[in-house]
């Protein structure tokens, strides 16, 4: 009997601990959590974890941004020299534009055996140092129910305030700084991010591509994996550890905290955590929205990047420069495309949509039960009407960001447009033609003038004839053929006449005859910049257009419609805080540091199919096809696979583990976070999730969805048994 019990108690307790926990969360919050966090299996507190005024677990995980400022990825650092890990699809860029068909370390992988061998890298890194609550001073003066243009307008206004004056109380420091004021909760709360940007990053190694990209975009998204999906970077300073501009005789980076690295493997059940920068989620959409996604947006951009990456793919199998040339942006495209196709069939499935619906019902019940008609009254007609203005005219900016973007001209002729748009609003506007005002805004335009000339052959850099014509003849398609033409430009819809829907014909006209098609004529019209003649040419004429239909005629709706939506969200986010006083909520992931707790776990994927939470190397032979775009191997690896020399990074069942499974809460943008044991040591490096949980920016999915991590032992089986990089590990911490 006593057995009994015991048994039972602990089948409860398993069964609490097999529970995932839903939630991104802010480190400002780790207070609320810490018991939980513990229960699971964590060692180390809140303040272990995120601190001020002592060095913490935070101090080791880094933001990448690229040199304008824009998150795309996260990091770890793991050596006291400021030597740091992220994923291979992270640094993909970077590495690309380091190659050269010469020495192409894309293809062939790169290890630095010293310090002076490491190659200077694109992009910026930045350090969490505080996190204020800024709510306060945000909402100065703002009244609850201004309407939402002005009060959109006040916020905008004293964000930039409160940036300014936290900028301008770090002095000197604030050079090195920079400080994002975020909303969270749907604009239910301000908080104010300092990060500290280091700007001298130099890469250390990557694996060769069909290493760290095995398995392409066939298993992007997928387990079982066994992508080695990782590369190592150096932050340097200055002599006095400060970020500095690259400079050769800049120093490593000493950082306040590294995270040890454990080679003792993980088990199922064990506890794990991610810390990183989850970019967004959208976890509170509205039924509608689920509708208007999963039947029309999603569909449409799956099409058009599906279309356009057959284009890039037929040219890059048969050239292998054309390969280097396109490798990023096949991969940024194709890993959306996975994604949206995903996302387009999980949130048409009826149950979704009636989750949704049947919240919605429970909280108008409320507000009716509770009389909060003045506060949220009005939120389902709100959403309803953002809705139907999403259904209609939502698509144009779909289409420009994922079609028109995607073409170098046509992206070029954007810009451009961008230019004489600026010189026509000055020159209609209403004052003394010479006042200091005007002349220095042309002034400001001349110099848009020069810095785009300037950049043309940056912009053109990858830049493939033969693609880039055919992309034009898919852009243009996708937008006569599938949108409404009640909105498109005149010129576009007289030339589809002209042409009779022959796209193919349309394109090679627009390529024969317009200056955005030939870097040397469009420098020299730059050069003797007359918006006139710019205005003539035909591929300006349609595409400018399309963007000024959207930035000037459509701007009203669409702003009302932006309005609506936001005003909807943050209410009905706010009156959730008022049905459940007790809840503590997780926020939206914003591109904000966050940690996500839980556990190995494998997962059953669907009617007998279960899944195991880890793979090994026998699956690379197992995937193996030599040659192949996306399942080739490097002969080296093979070798060292069949002779099963794991050296000390074999597990204790002697295989070599190379990917594994927790149920951390994570999206986009956490791409290279640590995944980090009980003790505070490094177990792994996230970079995925799985298929099952695709749609999980619009919904938590406990029982399935899961975090796919390279474990660590197999990237650094391959820095020492394929890179030879013993420099390299000779660096780092191993427990
Ligand atoms: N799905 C991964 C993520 O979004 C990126 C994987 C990149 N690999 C690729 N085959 N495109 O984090």
């Amino acid at each position: 009997m006593k057995h009994r019990i015991l048994s039972l108690l602990l089948a409860a307790c398993s069964v609490l601990a097999l529970r995932a926990d839903e939630g991104m969360w802010p480190l400002n919050l780790l207070s609320k959590i810490q018991d939980k966090m513990q229960a699971r299996g964590l060692k180390l507190s809140a303040e272990d974890i995120y601190a001020i005024n002592k060095s913490s677990a935070k101090d080791a995980v880094v933001r990448l941004m690229s040199k304008q400022g824009r998150m795309f990825c996260s990091g770890e650092i793991i050596s006291s020299k400021g030597l740091f890990l992220t994923n291979h699809h992270c640094g993909y860029d970077a590495i690309q534009e380091i190659a050269t068909p010469q020495d192409n370390i894309l293809a062939n992988g790169f290890w630095a055996k010293s310090m002076q061998e490491e190659r200077r890298a694109g992009f910026n890194i930045g350090l969490l140092r505080k996190i204020e609550d800024v709510t306060t001073q945000v909402f100065n003066g703002v009244a609850i129910n201004a309407p939402e243009t002005e009060r959109v307008a006040k916020i905008a206004a004293q964000v930039n305030v409160v940036r300014g004056n936290l900028l301008k109380a770090l002095g000197d420091e604030a050079a090195n700084y920079i400080i994002e004021v975020t909303p969270f909760y749907n604009g239910n709360q301000f908080l104010a991010m300092y990060y500290e940007v280091f700007r001298d990053i130099r890469l250390v190694g990557a694996p060769p591509e069909n290493v760290g990209k095995f398995g392409g975009e066939t298993d992007n998204w997928r387990w079982p994996r066994h992508t080695c999906d990782f590369s190592m970077f150096r932050i340097y300073t200055n002599a006095n550890n400060k970020p500095a501009d690259y400079n050769a005789a800049n120093k490593a980076f000493a950082p306040y905290h590294h995270f040890p690295i454990s080679l003792k493997g993980v088990k199922e059940g064990d506890f794990a955590m991610t810390m990183g920068y989850p970019g967004r989620t959208t976890r509170y959409t509205y039924s509608e929205g689920i509708r208007y996604l999963s039947g029309k947006e999603r569909p449409m951009r799956v099409q058009v990047r599906r279309d356009i990456m057959d284009v890039y793919e037929t040219y890059m199998k048969a050239d292998k420069n054309v390969r280097l040339m396109y490798s990023s942006k096949l991969a940024g495209l194709g890993n959306y495309w996975n994604k949206f196709n995903g996302e387009a069939k999980e949130l048409s499935k009826p149950e979704f949509y009636q989750k949704r619906k049947s919240a919605e019902m429970a909280f108008e019940q409320w507000v009716r039960a509770n009389n909060k008609q003045a506060d949220y009254g009005d939120v389902t007609s709100l959403y309803d009407e953002a809705y139907a203005g999403l259904n209609k005219y939502g698509l144009y900016s779909v289409y420009f960001q994922d079609g028109v973007s995607n073409s170098v001209p046509m992206a070029n002729v954007s810009q451009v447009y961008g230019i004489i748009k600026t010189q026509k609003d000055i020159a209609a506007m209403d004052a003394v033609k010479d006042s200091a005002k005007i002349r220095k805004m042309n002034a400001a335009v001349a110099k848009m003038i020069a810095g785009y000339t300037e950049g043309i052959s940056e912009a053109y850099h990858e830049f493939n004839g033969n693609i880039e014509k055919q992309v034009i003849a898919v852009v243009l398609k996708h937008i006569l053929m599938d949108l409404d033409h009640a909105s498109l430009p005149a010129s576009m819809l007289k030339m589809d006449e002209k042409f009779k829907h022959n796209y193919t014909e349309m394109a090679n006209s627009l390529w024969s005859s317009s200056i955005f098609c030939d870097t040397v004529k469009l420098k020299k019209a730059m050069a003797n910049f007359k918006a006139k003649n710019i205005e003539k040419d035909p591929l300006y004429t349609i595409i400018a257009g399309y963007v000024n239909m959207m930035n000037v005629d459509l701007k009203p709706v669409l702003d009302e419609i932006t309005n609506k939506l936001a005003r909807a969200n943050r209410l009905y986010m706010a009156a959730q805080f008022e049905m459940e006083k007790d809840k503590v909520f997780a926020p939206d992931a914003n591109g904000t540091m966050r940690l996500s707790y839980g556990i190995i776990e494998s997962y059953k994927a669907r009617d007998a199919v279960n899944y195991n939470y880890f793979t090994t190397s026998r699956g690379i032979l197992e995937k193996y096809i030599a040659g192949d775009f996306e399942f080739d191997a490097p002969d080296a690896l093979i070798n060292i696979i069949k002779k099963k020399d794991f050296g000390r990074y074999a597990d204790a069942d002697g295989e070599l583990h190379t990917c594994f499974l927790s149920n951390n809460d994570i999206t986009g943008g956490n791409s290279g976070s640590p995944v980090i044991n009980g003790n505070g040591e490094l177990i792994g490096t996230a970079f995925d999730g799985n298929w099952e949980a695709i749609a999980s920016d619009f919904g938590f999915m406990p029982s399935v969805q899961r975090t796919i991590s390279v474990d660590i032992r197999y990237t650094l089986f391959i820095v020492d048994k394929l890179g030879g990089a013993s420099n390299i590990i000779g660096e780092l911490d191993l427990k």
